[in-house]
């Protein structure tokens, strides 16, 4: 029998919680999946004394600091989080002692993941982040290992459960943003900042993770285009619907002709039969598209103590076994730096949403301008009445380009009769 993988466990929150309590419970299965057992030797957190709902008789606890270098760790479990601090500190320490490093870590990975893959692959060792990325979806190691024969020609997906349960609940109650945020908060699936997720942020490191390891390339954050949620009322979700469709906030990568990559992250509107679509509430979703496999879609839950410790706990599994893939799918030095393709050059249909004066004339002026540069009008929709004198008209387009249409959108602002900023919205066909 092989020695066990002896595990240094940094960080016992939602996460470290989940990941103590799955090995210790799954102790026996693991150890027959990965031919040896794998073994808590060490936990640590900041604070020693504070009282957890969480066995950890017979685990020693060690400072963090002592986890890189310790002789009697095999492999650094990195549950922090933090793009810098100790989690980095900790993460370059243990790679540089030749330990191998498993972490949940999205914002890490998209800032220093070619610099961390580079030094992980010169120390011989492992650098596994499964959990990074929707949570329990085995997203990294399907695009990585399981579509590895195929080109992937592009990825879209949900990739934060918090947005997607706010857009979620605002279509069900029809309540708007602000009070659902208020409620996702209390049940904790919104933090008390929730600039993060619902800014796009969070989404944008995992999606600039994901492109790295579908195309090949070095990840990439600074290129992706971000927009959150804030702005959606539920106005816009009321008239998705009778459109036709759902909104969602997506993360989008995709190979442009000329080789350059595009990688945006906004709300977007998806036809209601797509899987995509059908994702609710906390779930996330991934649709990758090859060019042997065609399309394969990726569901399930994106966060949560069980879930991502299940990730951890599969990259631990692949350690023991001895199964080491390059960091994203590539050597490090082989990785390629794709010219970003900016939003700009985005083709595609928008709808448009209007707060404008009820008075004749208002409409003409709208189709002009969008006339103006060469927009094609889909349809008009002029139903549901704002409290008020003012009426939101809802437009959507033909597909032109991006830069089109933000030139007609900045002509109808400086219109008189429009009275809000005018609220645009990608429609996105897949
Ligand atoms: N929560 C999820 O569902 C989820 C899903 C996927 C990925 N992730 C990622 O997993 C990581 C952990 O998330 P989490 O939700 O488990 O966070 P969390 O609940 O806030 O836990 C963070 C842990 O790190 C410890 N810690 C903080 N600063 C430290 C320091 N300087 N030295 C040592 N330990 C320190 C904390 O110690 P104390 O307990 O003593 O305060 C706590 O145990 C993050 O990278 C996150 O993005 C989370």
């Amino acid at each position: 029998m092989a020695p066990p993988l002896r595990v240094g466990i940094a960080g016992l929150g939602t996460v470290g919680a989940g990941v103590v309590r799955l090995l210790r419970r799954q102790a026996a299965l693991l150890d027959k999946r990965a031919g040896r057992a794998i073994e808590i030797a060490a936990v640590s957190a900041r604070n020693p004394e504070k009282s957890r709902d969480l066995d950890l008789s017979g685990i020693p606890w060690r400072h963090v600091d002592e986890l890189a270098t310790a002789p009697d760790i095999d492999v650094v479990v990195e549950l922090i989080g933090g793009e810098d601090g100790p989690a980095k500190a900790l993460v370059e320490r243990a790679l540089m002692h030749g330990k191998s490093v498993v972490t949940a870590n999205k914002a890490l990975i998209a800032h220093h993941g070619a610099a961390l893959a580079r030094l992980a692959e010169s120390h011989g060792v492992s650098l596994a982040y499964e959990a990074s990325v929707c949570g329990g979806i085995p997203i990294v190691k399907g695009l990585r290992e399981g579509l590895a024969a195929n080109n992937i020609r592009e990825l879209h997906g949900i990739l934060n459960g918090t947005c997607n349960y706010i857009l979620t609940q605002m279509g069900e109650s029809g309540r708007d943003f602000d009070d659902i945020l208020a409620e996702a908060q209390r049940f904790g699936y919104a933090e008390t900042d929730p600039s993060f997720d619902i800014d796009g942020i969070d989404t944008a490191h995992k999606l600039a993770i994901l492109t790295a390891v579908a195309f090949g390339t070095e990840v990439d954050l600074a290129s992706v285009h971000v927009e959150g949620i804030r702005r959606i009322g539920a106005l816009d979700i009321t008239y998705a619907d009778a459109l036709g469709y759902r909104i969602k906030l997506l993360g989008i990568a995709r190979r442009a002709a000329d080789g350059g990559i595009e990688q945006r992250v906004h709300p977007c509107m998806v036809p209601k039969a797509t899987a995509i679509a059908a994702a609710d509430g906390v779930f996330n979703a991934v649709v990758a598209e090859g060019d042997f496999v065609g399309r394969v879609n990726f569901v399930g839950p994106g966060a949560g103590g069980g879930p991502t410790a299940s990730a951890v706990a599969a990259d631990l599994i692949d350690i023991a076994r001895g199964h080491v893939v390059p960091v994203f799918g590539v050597p490090a030095s082989a990785l390629s730096r794709a010219d970003p393709t900016p939003i700009t050059r985005r083709f595609g249909a928008y709808y448009l949403r209007l707060e404008v004066v009820d008075r004749p004339g208002v409409i003409a002026d709208v189709a002009a301008a969008l006339r103006d540069q060469n927009v094609s009008l889909e349809s008009v929709l002029q139903r549901l009445r704002a409290p008020g004198d003012n009426v939101p008209v809802v437009l959507t387009t033909h597909e032109t380009d991006e830069a089109r249409m933000t030139a007609a959108v900045a002509q109808i602002a400086a219109l008189d009769a429009v009275v809000e900023p005018p609220r645009l919205i990608r429609i996105e066909q897949f």
